[in-house]
């Protein structure tokens, strides 16, 4: 949703492939430092990949990116207005919440869940890749103690044959070429099994939001953000698993080794590790906090560059001559990112320095003491070479050790969102058994509340109405007046705050949303254009419908569409987008076409129709932008389609429901009026005052 969903209203919202995580949109790989696991590189294009194509509704309660300082702001008040609205399992983040997220339960939920993801994508490359991380580490040790006997025994005049010995360093030498490379292959394709089995577990669970609550809700977004890049990398946690393993049976092999030739030795040099291995994990907690600090920052960033770039605000962008401005606006959020990386860098500089300079410090002086003990006989000449292959070893096991731990950490501290987002609790509670049987009474709204949060205002403020089954009704009022909310409210995207919703006389709380769901069909206000065929474009109505042609051409020839899709190159098999091409498609890619805005609302009404047969069809606004013919002929064909079914239509453009059989006014959150169309006319209230301003405004240009 990458023009960041949260924040940019689009009036024909389209659906768009989401953004790879962890890379550009055509999936290529960021960069990331080794090392660092889990440190975004600089120049981030992919940012904020994901959901883009979600339709977007109300722009007022969804902060404006220019709105950034005034959002920093109420930043406290949020947090705190967050705490208090926090239900259990809520994802909202708080200044204290977040340090929650980085202790050590959080630490074992992700880990918990990323072996979860491990075992199930690839057990037997899990298997493999510990095997050979642990043969792997005998090779340095070996390699170590051969070259010491060979030294010994060469530079001893009885020392005996060192063929032998020569065919077991040679032996060891290829085990330690050789063994790397095939833990490395088994460890990426492991990585890869991981990645679909985390990316797939991570989309279903977002699936399982039963409503659009958690979608609003920008640290909701963030986390889903930095859980696709965790679920992308877990392979690096096996990674940073096997690192840590390989690290500590090195160590312990030179350690022992080290052992035989100078305790005090070993204790020098295992305790100039100690402040590394401290400073390490301090740097990756850091560093994992400042990335979830810039998440915002980048997807900021990445709105504006989408914008730029992407052929919908072309248009506007050129004639306002705003580019200059949003490129000012991108970059100023991408300095601020990189302020935050360079300071974090600079830190990491700092420690990794000062850490260096010791290890080298350590190495020296026990250099100085072997060839000095060597010099009074205390130690053999294979003695120091084992002791030289000693404290290098040591050193980069312990740097492997510290490298491993503070990647896992990190990979770790990321895979904390992935856990949050797939254990998130619904936004909605939602029973799993039932069903919604067929509407035989009606539909009621029962004293309906509703507000979008404790800090908005009051939409709907006590709607009682009635649908009754078969009855076509008109919902009228001004902009805002809650209608698209009521829809939203009875298709059960959000629960009433008081109130009752009732089908049948049956709470919909108590049905299932799926159930619910399969039973209303729908044009919203905000209808999709989704970047595929134009036979997608109507079956995702019902996807039982996607493999049979009749039931789309059917549909589409109910709203007037299907001409236009026939005549097309491909015919229902043409792409409705610019953006991409099909396999078919490579030798001939400009067969994509690009529909009108009127024909987009057309395969909108198609994608509705082809839902043939539900209890409740719902029509927000769904002739805005046709032609008048259009217009005509769409709605006499609804009125066919509405005859004996249960309809609500929603039209700022009265001509068009004048017919239906119950007209309602919702004004001020409430229903003011209702009635057929001679009654309200004649009752002179506010639809008849809207009718007569509009009538006269036709009556004026005869
Ligand atoms: N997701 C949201 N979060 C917060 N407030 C919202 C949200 N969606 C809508 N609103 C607010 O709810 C009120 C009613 O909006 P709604 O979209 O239901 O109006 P409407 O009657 O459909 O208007 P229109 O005729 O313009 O389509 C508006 O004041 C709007 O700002
Ligand atoms: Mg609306």
């Amino acid at each position: 949703m990458p023009p960041d969903p949260a924040r940019v209203r689009r009036a024909r919202p389209r659906a768009r492939p989401r953004q790879r995580p962890g890379g550009d949109r055509h999936g290529r790989a960021r960069l990331h430092r080794p090392g660092a696991p889990g440190r975004p590189a600089a120049g981030r294009p992919g940012r904020g990949g994901g959901l883009r194509g979600r339709p977007v509704g109300g722009l007022q309660e969804r902060p404006h990116p220019g709105a950034v300082r005034a959002e920093r702001r109420s930043h406290d008040h949020r947090d705190r207005r967050a705490t208090r609205d926090a239900a259990p399992g809520s994802l909202r983040v708080t200044g204290r919440a977040r340090g929650r997220d980085l202790g050590p339960r959080a630490f074992a939920t992700a880990g918990a869940e990323a072996l979860a993801v491990l075992v199930r994508a690839a057990p037997v490359g899990i298997a493999g890749y510990l095997v050979l991380t642990i043969a792997e580490s005998g090779a340095p040790i070996a390699t170590a103690w051969l070259t010491k006997l060979v030294i010994d025994r060469l530079t001893d005049p009885g020392g005996g044959a060192v063929a032998g010995l020569a065919v077991a360093l040679a032996a060891a030498g290829l085990g330690a070429a050789v063994l790397p490379a095939i833990a490395r292959y088994l460890h990426a394709q492991t990585g890869r099994a991981a990645g679909i089995v985390a990316t797939d577990r991570l989309f279903a669970a977002s699936e399982r939001q039963v409503g659009l609550r958690r979608f609003e809700d920008p640290a909701f977004l963030d986390r889903l953000r930095m859980g696709q890049e965790g679920a992308q990398r877990t392979g690096e946690l096996l990674e940073g698993a096997g690192g840590l393993v390989r690290g500590a049976l090195v160590l312990a092999g030179f350690v022992g080794s080290l052992l035989f030739i100078s305790p005090a030795m070993t204790g020098l040099v295992l305790l100039a590790a100690v402040p590394a291995l401290v400073a390490e994990l301090m740097l990756s907690r850091a560093r994992a906090e400042m990335e979830w600090g810039n998440e915002q920052t980048h997807r900021r960033e990445f709105f504006y560059s989408q914008l730029l770039t992407g052929v919908d605000a072309a248009t506007e962008i050129r004639l306002f001559g705003i580019g200059a401005f949003l490129r000012g606006r991108m970059m100023a959020e991408r300095r601020r990112a990189n302020e935050a990386e360079r300071a974090m860098d600079r830190r990491e500089l700092a420690t990794q320095g000062g850490l260096t300079t010791l290890s080298a410090v350590v190495a020296g002086a026990g250099l100085w003491w072997a060839v000095t003990a060597a010099r009074s006989g205390d130690l053999s000449v294979g003695d120091i070479a084992m002791f030289v292959a000693a404290v290098a070893g040591v050193q980069a096991s312990l740097d492997t050790l510290v490298t491993s731990i503070s990647a896992l950490h990190g990979r770790l501290l990321s895979f904390t969102h992935y856990a949050a987002v797939v254990r998130a609790e619904p936004d909605l509670p939602s029973v799993a058994d039932g069903a919604a049987a067929e509407l035989r009474g009606g539909i009621e709204l029962r004293d309906v509340w509703f507000r979008y949060s404790d800090d908005h205002p009051w939409v709907l403020a006590g709607v009682d109405l009635t649908i009754p089954q078969g009855c076509s009704l008109a919902l009228v009022g001004l902009n805002g007046a809650g209608k698209s909310t009521l829809v939203k409210l009875l298709c059960r995207m959000y629960d009433p705050t008081r109130g009752r919703i009732l089908w049948d006389g049956v709470d919909i709380r108590e049905i299932p949303p799926q159930e619910l769901r399969a039973r209303i069909s729908a044009v919203f206000q905000e209808h999709m254009h989704y970047d595929m065929t134009a036979g997608e474009n109507v079956g995702l109505g019902d996807l039982a419908a996607l493999d049979d042609p009749r039931r789309l051409e059917k549909a589409a020839e109910q709203s007037g569409i299907h001409d236009r899709l026939a005549a097309l190159p491909r015919g229902y098999d043409t792409l409705l987008t610019r953006t991409f091409f099909t396999e078919a498609d490579k030798d001939d890619p400009d067969t994509g076409v690009v529909l009108s805005g009127g024909q987009w609302q057309r395969l909108a009404l198609a994608r509705a129709f082809v839902r043939d047969g539900r209890d409740l069809m719902i029509l927000d606004e769904p002739s805005s932008g046709l032609d008048p013919e259009a217009e005509h002929e769409i709605h006499a064909r609804m009125r066919e389609h509405r005859e004996g079914r249960t309809s609500l239509l929603i039209s700022h453009r009265l001509n068009t429901v004048r017919e239906a059989d119950l007209i309602v006014v919702l004004q001020e959150g409430r229903v003011t009026e209702q009635g057929p169309h001679e009654a309200l006319l004649a009752s002179g209230g506010e639809y008849a005052r809207l009718f007569r301003l509009q009538s006269a405004g036709y009556q004026e240009a005869r």
